[in-house]
Parts: structure tokens; sequence; C-alpha cells
């Protein structure tokens, strides 16, 4: 099945969201959807609070990027938490899925530690460099309530003003569905 999308704009992307416990209904399903949902919408990425749900789950697939990165993952994070970012920073020309039709550069260190669990409730410590490392910081950021945006310096922020008036309003048109903020 595959959900909305919520764009700026939405009180939920600025929610810290919640962690989940084991007696989560329907968590696989709800991964599977998440995975429907982010593939219909071509992305490399998608957070719960992105589909309306302030919970602590985001997935990603790194396996199809156009960078050429050799050691891409598809997987769920449940309930993750960032135990370490460091390295050089570099800039990635960044886009989200609830920023439809903005595109901006972004600079994030090279690289993350992540403790999470999977849909199993299984724990795992990791490192992880490159395009992934670059994924999960920023889905990471939506449980956190932060957006990719929200690292623009004011004079990029200004420019941007009515772009994400008019997304939060819905006046945008990607190739999928969305939620309109308050509807
Ligand atoms: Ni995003």
């Amino acid at each position: 099945m595959i959900y909305p999308v919520t764009v700026f704009g939405d009180p939920v992307l600025r929610k810290k969201a919640e962690p989940i416990t084991k007696d989560f209904p329907g968590l696989k399903e709800f991964i599977e959807n998440m995975f429907d949902t982010m593939y219909n919408s071509d992305g490399v990425g998608l957070a719960a609070p992105q589909v309306g749900k302030p919970v602590r789950v985001f997935i990603l697939d790194t396996t199809t990027d156009e960078e050429g990165e050799p050691e891409g993952i598809v997987k769920a994070f449940i309930n993750p938490e960032i135990l370490e970012k460091y390295g050089d920073e570099w800039v990635l020309n960044e886009g989200c899925l609830s920023l439809p039709e903005i595109r901006e550069d972004v600079l994030r260190p090279e690289w993350v530690r992540i403790k999470y669990q999977d849909e199993n409730f299984r724990e795992y410590e990791e490192t992880y460099s490159g395009f992934t490392s670059r994924v999960i910081q920023h889905e990471f950021d939506h449980l956190e309530g932060i957006m990719f945006v929200d690292y623009l310096n004011p004079l990029k922020k200004r420019l941007l003003k009515s772009k994400l008036i008019a997304i939060s309003k819905g006046k945008v048109t990607p190739k999928y569905r969305i939620k309109i903020p308050g509807k």
C-alpha cells in the first residue's frame, strides 16, 4: 500500500518522533508499505513522519544510487540512535520527498556510527560512510523534526520562502501523492 507523503508545513514533520515497542501493531506491514511508498516516489530514503506517523523508524535503499556507490544497502532502522558523526564535511545536492521541487547543497560529515534495531528488535551497531551515511543522517534528522532546509544560510532560506509556502499549501505537483497540511 502506498501512503500519501507529508510535506513541509505539516506539524508531524516538526515533532520529535517516539520510540516504538514490540507491541507496535503491524510493524512488518508498515515497513513494507513504507518501501512501496518510497519506491513509488523514486526516493532513496523515507522516515515514518513522512507518512504521517511520528515514530522512530526510517528505511533506505542506496543500492540504486547514481553516484555509483559500491556498497549500498536496503534496510529498515528501528529506534536508531546516532552515536557519532565524524570526518570531513562534504557537500551534496539533497532533495526530500517532503520538499518537492527543491534541491540544495548540504554539508554533512563523512562518517556516521549508528545503533538501531531491525524489525525483530535485534540490536546492531554499524558505521557507514559515503552516500549511505548521507542518507542515514538525512533520514535520522526527520525523526528529530529537522529538514535539510534548516541548514541553509539566511539568504538561501529567504530565496526559498515563497516555494516553501507554496508547498505547504499543496501548490506543487510531484509524481507521487502528497498529503496537504491541515487537510
Ligand atoms: Ni527527507
